[in-house]
C-alpha cells in the first residue's frame, strides 16, 4: 500500500505528537499535583521530521493501549485519593501508612498501579562491561546493582518485547566508561572519548529502533550513581534534556530537573555486601551523643563543617578521620543526629547508613533534591541545616525536644525498608522505589497520537 493512499487523519494519527501533558494541564491537575509535589515539568521535545518515525499501525495500535493503561491508573490514583483507600486485586502485604508519605493513599494506589502494569525494555545492544552491568561494590553499588536488576529474568517488570515497554533502559554504566575508557594521562580532550560513545551508542538505538525518535528520548532511562554523569549525559542534547536520568548527583545547578530526573540514594557496600538495617535498635533515649560525623574535607560544605565542630565540643562528634578504637557504626547508633553534608557531589552515603542505623539524618546541602521527595516527606524524618547555620547547629539540634526527637527517630524506623538494597529485589525496597520515581514520571508524560 502506498502512502499517498492513506487517509488524512490517519496520517496525522501517525504523527505522534509528545507533549508534556502534564496532568497538570487537564482538569485533574488539582487532584494530582496535590500529592506529587515537586512535579513541575513540562517541555515539548521538538519532532525535526515526522516521516522519520516508524508508521506501522501495529506500534500505533500498542501505544494506544499502553496510553489507555496508564489514563486507567491515574484515575485509579485519584479514587484512591478521594477514597481514602486503595483497590487491588490481591492481598496487600504492606500497606504504606503515616505522616512520612506526602498522601499514603496516592504513593499506595500508584505503587499497585505500577504493579499491575509497568513494563521496562533494556536495548540489548552494547557488551559488558561497559553496558549490562556496572559496579557492585563501593559508593557507586546502587549502579550497577540496579542496571542488573532490571535485566534480571526474575524481574517482573522486564518488559519480554519492546512494544509493550513504556520506558526503554539504555544499559550504560558511567562508572564502568569511566574506569575502561577515561584515560588519566591524556591531557587534551579527555571527555571526547566517553561522551563520543554515549553519543554513538545513542545514535545506533536511534537508527536501529523507532522508539527514541518517538519520543526524543523522553520515554528513555539512564540509570548512574557517578558524580560525571549530569556532564557526560550532555553528550545527547535529548537525552541530557528529555530522557529520565536516574543519578545519585542530583544536583539542580547542574542540569537536574525533579519533575523529569531521579534522585538515587548512594548505598555504600564497602565490601560489596549487601546492608541492612541494624538488627540491635538503640531507643531514642538511649541516645546520648547529640551529633556525629566522621569524613574527609572534600568540598566547601564539609570543609565548614570540620572548621567549626572538629574537635570542638563533646556533644558532637566531628573527625577528619575516624581513630582506630572507634567504630562508625556503633556512634552512629549512640548519635541522636547523624550529619550528612554534601562531599565533592550533593549525593552522600551518610543519608541511608543514618537510617540503617535509626539515627536521624541532618542534611546539610544546597540544591539537592533528597530521593523519593516526590512520594516521602522529608521534613517528617530528617532535620536540615542551610550551610550558613552549620556554626548554630548545637542550638537548633538542642531546640529538638525530647519527645519531638521520639518521635523523628521512630519515623526513620519506619522508613528503613525503601532503603535496603535486595537481589532479588522485594516489594517496596530501594530498587522498587526508584522504579516507582521512573513510573511517576512516565504517568505524567502523555504520548499523544
Ligand atoms: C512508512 O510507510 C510507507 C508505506 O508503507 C513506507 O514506504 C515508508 O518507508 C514507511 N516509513 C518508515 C519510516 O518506516
Ligand atoms: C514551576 O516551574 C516554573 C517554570 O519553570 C517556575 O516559574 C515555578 O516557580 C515552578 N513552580 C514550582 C511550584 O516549583
Ligand atoms: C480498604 O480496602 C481494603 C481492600 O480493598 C478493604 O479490605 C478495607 O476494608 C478497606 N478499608 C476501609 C477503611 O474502607
Ligand atoms: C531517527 O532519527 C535519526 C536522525 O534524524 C535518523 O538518522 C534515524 O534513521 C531515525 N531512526 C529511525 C528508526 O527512523
Ligand atoms: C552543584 O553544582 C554547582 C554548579 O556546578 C556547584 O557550584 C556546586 O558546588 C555543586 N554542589 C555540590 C555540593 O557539589
Amino acid at each position: 500500500m502506498s502512502c499517498m493512499s492513506w487517509p488524512t487523519p490517519l496520517i496525522l494519527l501517525l504523527v505522534l505528537l509528545i507533549s508534556s501533558t502534564l496532568l497538570l494541564n487537564s482538569p485533574s491537575q488539582n487532584t494530582f499535583s496535590k500529592f506529587f509535589s515537586t512535579f513541575n515539568y513540562s517541555f515539548t521535545p521538538k519532532l525535526e521530521d515526522p516521516s522519520s518515525i516508524s508508521n506501522t499501525t501495529t506500534l500505533q495500535a500498542k501505544l494506544g493501549t499502553l496510553e489507555d493503561g496508564l489514563a486507567r491508573s491515574r484515575a485509579a490514583i485519584r479514587g484512591a485519593v478521594i477514597r481514602h483507600n486503595y483497590t487491588s486485586n490481591k492481598i496487600e502485604d504492606f500497606v504504606p501508612r503515616g505522616a512520612v508519605y506526602r498522601n499514603a493513599y496516592a504513593f499506595h494506589q500508584s505503587y499497585i498501579e505500577m504493579e499491575k502494569r509497568f513494563k521496562v525494555w533494556t536495548y540489548g545492544e552494547g557488551e559488558p562491561p561497559v553496558f549490562h552491568g556496572g559496579p557492585e561494590a563501593n559508593i557507586y553499588a546502587v549502579e550497577g546493582h540496579l542496571i542488573s536488576e532490571m535485566e534480571d529474568r526474575r524481574n517482573p517488570f522486564r518488559a519480554r518485547r519492546p512494544d509493550e515497554a513504556h520506558v526503554f533502559l539504555l544499559p550504560l554504566s558511567v562508572v564502568n566508561i569511566v574506569e575502561y575508557v577515561y584515560k588519566h594521562r591524556v591531557v587534551e580532550d579527555y571527555w571526547g572519548p566517553l561522551r563520543r560513545l554515549i553519543a554513538d551508542y545513542i545514535a545506533v538505538i536511534a537508527s536501529k529502533h523507532p522508539y527514541w525518535n518517538r519520543t526524543m528520548g523522553a520515554d528513555h532511562l539512564i540509570i548512574s550513581c557517578h558524580d560525571w554523569a549530569p556532564y557526560l549525559s550532555g553528550a545527547d542534547p535529548d537525552l541530557y534534556r528529555n530522557s529520565i536520568r536516574a543519578i545519585c548527583n542530583a544536583n539542580t545547578s547542574e542540569g537536574f530537573k525533579p519533575g523529569k530526573d531521579v534522585t538515587l540514594p548512594e548505598v555504600h557496600l564497602p565490601d560489596g555486601r549487601l546492608s541492612n538495617p541494624a538488627r540491635r535498635r538503640t531507643s531514642a533515649a538511649a541516645r546520648t551523643l547529640l551529633a556525629f560525623f566522621a569524613g574527609g574535607a572534600h568540598g566547601y560544605i564539609r570543609e565548614a563543617l570540620l572548621r567549626h565542630w572538629k574537635g570542638k565540643d563533646p556533644d558532637i562528634i566531628v573527625h577528619e578521620r575516624l581513630p582506630k578504637d572507634l567504630d562508625y557504626g556503633d556512634l552512629m547508633s549512640r548519635a541522636r543526629f547523624c550529619l550528612c553534608p554534601s562531599g565533592y557531589e550533593v549525593a552522600s552515603p551518610r543519608i541511608v547508613e543514618a537510617i540503617f542505623h535509626g539515627c536521624v539524618p541532618v542534611i546539610i546541602s544546597v540544591d539537592y533534591p533528597p530521593p523519593f521527595a516526590d512520594v516521602l516527606d522529608w521534613s517528617k524524618f530528617s532535620v536540615e541545616i542551610p550551610v550558613g547555620r552549620i556554626g548554630e547547629m548545637k542550638e537548633i539540634l538542642g531546640r529538638i525536644s525530647a519527645r519531638r526527637y521520639a518521635v523523628l527517630q521512630g519515623r526513620v524506623v519506619q522508613v528503613q525498608r525503601h532503603f535496603v538494597l535486595n537481589r532479588p529485589a522485594k516489594r517496596f525496597d530501594v530498587f522498587h522505589m526508584v522504579l516507582h520515581s521512573v513510573w511517576l514520571r512516565r504517568i505524567n508524560l502523555r504520548l499523544n497520537f
